[in-house]
């Protein structure tokens, strides 16, 4: 049996190598530094290893992400192609990702800035009706994630819709695709909240295009990647009150710099990529799974296909 490669960024990869031991005694689970012979390695658990490695360990079985999201494996253009990639699928991430676009979208239609504002003059406003029938949700990205949040929108009273690239028929949801169905589905969304991989096909897919659709005072929410959206969109949609506020978790570089405009800007709800942190103990059940169902011959949990990116 091979070496576990467990890597980091930027963390220390200690913890998670200590869990892998503690669910798994048997498994040979070690960092970047000590792998020594590189075609030891047989399973490679990450997030953002470094570009050129996976392509220096020839017995590679698995690549597992450590996120839901597995663009940072397909970024890695000399990744071996014959190595299945598994991104986590694991409910604790579904349950905390619901959590996150609960918060936003409640922090939005019950107007919590403004409230908060009365509270700092203490002022006691009358007649304030919240109108939970004008808040239709439109998820894109109708994956493990993005259902959940489309079923919990729904729980919460919410109108909910979804948006997938190809057709998808999901009990109780309508479901669109296509570009012509996401053109249909902006327009019908006084909330969107963008969930899917990046890929070539969803790069820059939050645009004026489709702002300009939706109906003024909009929400949008992105906990997907920083790359689906395209900032000075953004700010002209807000300028120009197509948008009343923007949730974002992700972003085109992260950490976010220090000066980038997103940071002062109160239309913004800015969260540093939180949403769906990634839980040790639930995560390493799955990674364990995964190697056991290598080792079988069996597909891992959560598998993707390269050629579509997710
Ligand atoms: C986090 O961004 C993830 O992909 O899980």
């Amino acid at each position: 049996m091979g070496v576990i490669l467990v890597h980091v960024a930027n963390a220390d990869p200690a913890p998670w190598i200590d869990e892998l031991r503690r669910q798994a005694p048997d498994l040979d689970a070690r960092g970047l530094d000590a792998v020594g012979d590189p075609a030891a390695v047989e399973v490679a658990i990450t997030w953002k290893l470094p570009h050129g490695l996976f392509r220096t360990y020839p017995n590679l079985a698995l690549i597992q992400s450590m996120a839901a999201g597995v663009d940072h494996v397909l970024a890695d253009s000399d990744r071996p192609a014959h190595v299945p990639v598994a991104r986590v699928v694991d409910p604790w991430m579904a349950r905390s990702m619901v959590h996150q676009v609960a918060l936003a979208v409640l922090r939005w239609h019950r107007r919590l800035d403004w409230v908060e504002a009365m509270r700092a003059d203490a002022r006691w406003p009358t007649g304030v009706v919240f109108d939970a029938d004008a808040v239709r949700v439109g998820v894109l990205g109708l994956g493990h994630l993005g259902q959940a949040v489309a079923r919990a929108m729904q729980d919460l009273g919410f109108a909910a819709a979804g948006w997938a690239r190809s057709p998808k028929v999901i009990d109780g949801l309508d479901c669109h695709h296509g570009p012509e169905g996401l053109r249909a589905l902006a327009a019908w969304s006084s909330v969107l909240v963008c969930l899917l991989p990046l890929t070539p096909e969803t790069e820059g897919i939050l645009n004026a295009e489709l702002f300009e659709r939706m109906a003024p005072g909009s929400l949008l929410v992105n906990v997907g990647r920083g790359g689906h959206l395209v900032e000075d969109d953004l700010i002209a949609a807000l300028d120009a009150g197509r948008l009343a506020a923007a949730a974002l978790d992700v972003f085109r570089t992260e950490p976010l710099p220090a000066g980038h405009r997103f940071w002062s800007d109160p239309r913004i709800y800015l969260t540093p990529h939180i949403a769906s942190e990634i839980n040790p103990v639930t995560a390493t059940r799955v990674f364990v799974e995964n190697i056991r169902r290598i080792r079988a011959g069996d597909a891992p949990i959560g598998l993707i296909d390269p050629a579509k990116g997710y």
